[in-house]
């Protein structure tokens, strides 16, 4: 029976992502009322700035005073689309004190702080959704929370931020500069408030630590993740890439080990073969694979950032949220029972692309070759070209077998020491193969 009493959402935040949940709320409101069993109404929003023009939302309801919002008492759904530490952290908790379920789309406080979020949800009998939170309209965190529930996951790999993706796609198929695409990827909606957290990949740093968490029912905090942005990619690296039939892609990738005895979760630029399907994810999508014993292989593709996708995940987690208060239940809260260690990242087994400037004479093959076998690394490839400048120097490309990630940067600090090595060009890892 349809319930006439609207259930009463506060929206925090109306930038990029909230503007556009309040922008559906409104048209989509009687589908939504249908598919909950109940009217949902947008009882008040917070923002910073509250002259700022706000197409299609009652100036009435505009608040700067965010606190007061999340304490009236007669809220039911708190939807955090503010973004960073605080005062999203403080918001959220004193929502779940007055009563209020929470909807959030940040992964910043969530990877940070998740665990004592979840814990002050369930202590006051509430939902914490975050679907949003991780690669933008994609479901993933309830296809990892519920679908799989049933089954073991043992790896994530994927493309999880996408002003990173987008700023790699456009300096390989354009030629754009750094600078540019980053300028086009923020004048888009896709990059965070300050941009350094998807350059320097804290981002997607906080969603291999969320999905990790999830995904391996265990926690893994922001620190945890081995964390590498895409600052120090060159346009070198990229035709390098494109000679060896490779892209490069800003990858997350969260691993139980073969013993199952521990997780790592990593972030970093890695060169992918062009045959891969994570090579064709253009612009902001994001893709991630996710294996898991019983299912095998499964891929989620989609658009990974930007108002309206974002709030297609938010008003996803809105309904369930709605539904579960309607029906006096509430959904799965964290599940953290392995308690899985996360190893270092030297422990990592990976591949590594090196590229070095070496001196053009006999027996200098043989000396790098000698480095990689004393740091116990199997080379796989080796490319040798002599310059034409006169220089006496040649451009020596080495890719390597899988090793561990300890033995490589062994193997690159000795090589750095070896007098006919004039430099270290780049070195990149190499995934999907
Ligand atoms: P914006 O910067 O566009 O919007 C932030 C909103 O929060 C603005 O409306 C701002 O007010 C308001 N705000 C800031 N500080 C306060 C405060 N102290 N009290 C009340 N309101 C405040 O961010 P986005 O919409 O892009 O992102 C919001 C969240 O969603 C972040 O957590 C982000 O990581 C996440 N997210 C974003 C995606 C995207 O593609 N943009 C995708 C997935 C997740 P005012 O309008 O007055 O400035
Ligand atoms: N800045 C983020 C990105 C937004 O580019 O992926 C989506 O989480």
């Amino acid at each position: 029976m349809m319930r006439t009493r609207p259930l009463k959402v506060a929206l925090l935040g109306c930038g990029v992502v909230g503007s556009e949940v309040a922008r559906i709320m409104t048209t989509h409101a009687d589908d939504l009322t249908a598919r909950i069993g109940a009217p949902v109404e947008l009882a008040g929003v917070a923002v910073r700035r509250p002259s700022k023009a706000r197409e299609g939302i009652d100036p009435a309801l505009i608040t700067t005073d965010a606190m007061a919002l999340v304490k009236r008492g007669d809220i039911d759904v708190v939807v955090e689309v503010i973004g960073g530490i605080e005062p999203a952290r403080a918001l959220i908790t004193t929502a779940f004190e007055h009563g209020a379920s929470v909807v959030s789309a940040n992964k910043a406080l969530l990877a940070k702080d998740g665990a004592a979020l979840h814990a002050a949800a369930q202590e006051h009998g509430r939902d914490l959704y975050y679907e949003a939170a991780v690669a933008g309209a994609i479901p993933l965190v309830r296809p990892l929370r519920e679908s799989l529930a049933g089954d073991k996951v043992n790896r994530i790999l994927g493309i999880v931020n996408g002003t990173t993706n987008f700023i790699l796609d456009k300096m390989d198929t354009t030629g754009a500069g750094y600078s540019e695409a980053l300028d086009e990827a923020t004048a888009l909606g896709y990059a965070e408030a300050d941009p350094t957290a998807d350059v320097e990949g804290f981002d997607a740093a906080a969603k291999a630590a969320i999905l990790a968490g999830i995904a391996f029912h265990t926690r893994v905090r922001l620190d945890d993740v081995h964390r590498e942005g895409l600052t120090e990619v060159t346009a070198a690296d990229i035709a390098s890439a494109k000679r060896m039939g490779c892209t490069v892609k800003l990858l997350a990738i969260c691993e139980r080990a073969a013993d199952g005895k521990s997780v790592t979760a990593r972030v970093h630029p890695a060169m992918i073969p062009l045959s891969h399907p994570l090579a064709s994810v253009r612009e902001a999508y994001n893709a991630v694979f996710v294996e898991a014993d019983a299912a095998g292989q499964l891929m989620f593709y989609g658009p990974g950032a930007g108002g309206s996708p974002t709030a297609s995940a938010v008003l996803g987690d809105l309904v369930a949220v709605c539904r579960n208060t309607l029906g006096g239940a509430t959904g799965p809260g964290e599940s953290a029972y392995t308690r899985l260690p996360v190893s270092p990242m030297g422990d990592v087994i990976t591949r590594y692309h090196i590229s070095l400037d070496v001196a053009d004479k006999p027996g200098v093959l043989a000396q790098v070759a000698t480095v990689f076998a004393e740091q116990g690394v199997s080379i796989d490839t080796v490319r040798q070209q002599g310059r034409q400048d006169g220089g006496g120097e040649a451009s020596l490309v080495v890719v390597t077998h899988r090793a561990p990630d300890a033995a490589l940067s062994g193997t690159v600090e000795a090589l750095r020491k070896l007098d006919t090595v004039r430099g270290v060009a780049s070195i990149m890892r190499v995934e999907g193969e």
